[in-house]
């Protein structure tokens, strides 16, 4: 029995994770290095900081930590530049629609994002108000793939681990909602989200009922 849905926010509602990507790497190039889309994948649903420790890992560049915040800023005042120009043309296809059927369908809903621009990001595509908890970046102290997000999610919401799916573009949030006890349900290649319990290409052409006979199939 399902009773919950819990939303990732980049790259699963909003298309903010090319956004994020771009900017990482306007910052990996401003130091004389690159990185690739495979690359890229392992920084998707990880907080900024160990993002950032991971891209200097990748570059051999070692600096302290005052630099680091430095370089933190800087990403993220060019990350800003692309999401100030959001507007609600930029929820993903398929997304409106799918939360409507899933309002209709009395499931409780809840974001589940360790970006701490998650508020703006709402605002700027008119979703704020639109879910039963907001659990962002700014209310976790572990970044994916730790469960935490997702915990305190489906505790804000008062629903039991076991009734929630979680919906998820990354690796790391695949893996923190398995973590969580939690149906894993990958938006993207399954491929890439090996360890989703069910991968569709989008929200464009799934629908509430569908997802939730899956779900049903798949636990037996
Ligand atoms: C996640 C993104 O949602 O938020 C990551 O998938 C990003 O790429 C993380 O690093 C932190 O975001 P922000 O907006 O706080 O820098
Ligand atoms: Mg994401
Ligand atoms: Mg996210």
């Amino acid at each position: 029995m399902i009773n919950a849905f819990l939303f990732d926010l980049d790259g699963v509602l909003v298309d903010t994770a090319g956004f994020h990507y771009q900017a990482w790497r306007r910052m990996a190039n401003s130091l004389g290095f690159d990185f690739t889309h495979e690359f890229n994948e392992t920084l998707k649903g990880v907080s900024r900081m160990d993002s950032l420790n991971r891209i200097l890992d990748l570059g051999r560049v070692k600096l302290s930590e005052e630099q680091k915040l430095i370089l933190a800023a800087q990403k993220n005042s060019w990350y800003l530049e692309l999401v100030n120009q959001m507007t609600p043309a930029d929820i993903l296809p398929g997304v409106n629609a799918f939360l409507e059927q899933t309002k209709r369908a009395g499931i409780r809903t809840a974001l589940g994002s360790v970006s701490k621009n998650a508020p703006l990001i709402l605002e700027r595509v008119g979703m704020t108000g639109l879910f039963d908890a907001v659990i962002d970046g700014t209310k976790i102290t572990n970044s994916k793939p730790d469960p935490e997000v997702f915990l305190k999610g489906a505790d804000e919401l008062n629903v039991p681990a076991a009734q929630c799916i979680v919906f998820e573009d990354a690796v790391a949030g695949i893996e923190a909602a398995k973590r969580a006890g939690m149906f894993a349900l990958g938006i993207g290649t399954p491929d890439v989200l090996t360890e989703a319990d069910l991968v569709v290409p989008s929200l464009e052409h799934l629908t509430v009922a569908e997802l939730l006979a899956a779900v049903d199939k798949a636990q037996g």
